[in-house]
């Protein structure tokens, strides 16, 4: 003799529902606190070139940022040549940005202004120039990094 199975009551369907939801808050819960201790792996410089987009995209005197592994980079069309630092100022590692208006590569913190054209530190507290990083041309892309 087989017994008919009854039909999901409503009560045994709130219960389900109760549990969806206390699984997806605690997933939510849960999913930060495991990214904070295992964070996505990203190379602090990446091994692979990056592409920038189409060489002549970059007029002369604009700058772009770009994301370069662990940190931004910064890449300016100077009146010598397409240039790319890492955007991590050599201070206490804020993160510069160009400015075509005064022609120099700022950083907010502590007012240190470095040359597009060499990375050297133009004036602050700044102890060194920034990090340069290769650039080449290929098949008309625009790429930083990898073997220069
Ligand atoms: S962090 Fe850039 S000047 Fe201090």
């Amino acid at each position: 003799m087989s017994e008919k199975k009854p039909p999901t009551s409503r009560r045994d369907f709130l219960k389900l529902f109760k549990g969806l939801l206390a699984t997806t808050g605690l997933a939510a819960l849960i999913g930060p606190i495991l990214a904070y201790f295992w964070p996505a792996k990203l190379e602090d410089v990446p091994s692979n070139p990056v592409a920038v987009g189409p060489v002549d995209s970059l007029a002369v005197g604009e700058g772009t940022a770009v994301a370069f592994g662990r940190y931004p980079a910064i890449v300016i069309n100077t009146s010598e040549g397409i240039r790319a630092y890492s955007a991590v100022c050599t201070h206490f590692a804020c993160i510069v940005k160009w400015n075509p208006e005064s022609g120099q590569i700022e950083c907010p913190c502590h007012d240190a202004f470095f040359e597009p054209t060499d990375g050297g530190v133009i004036s602050g507290p700044a102890p060194r120039a920034l990090d340069a990083i290769p650039v080449f041309v290929e098949d008309d892309i625009l790429y930083i990094g990898g073997e220069a």
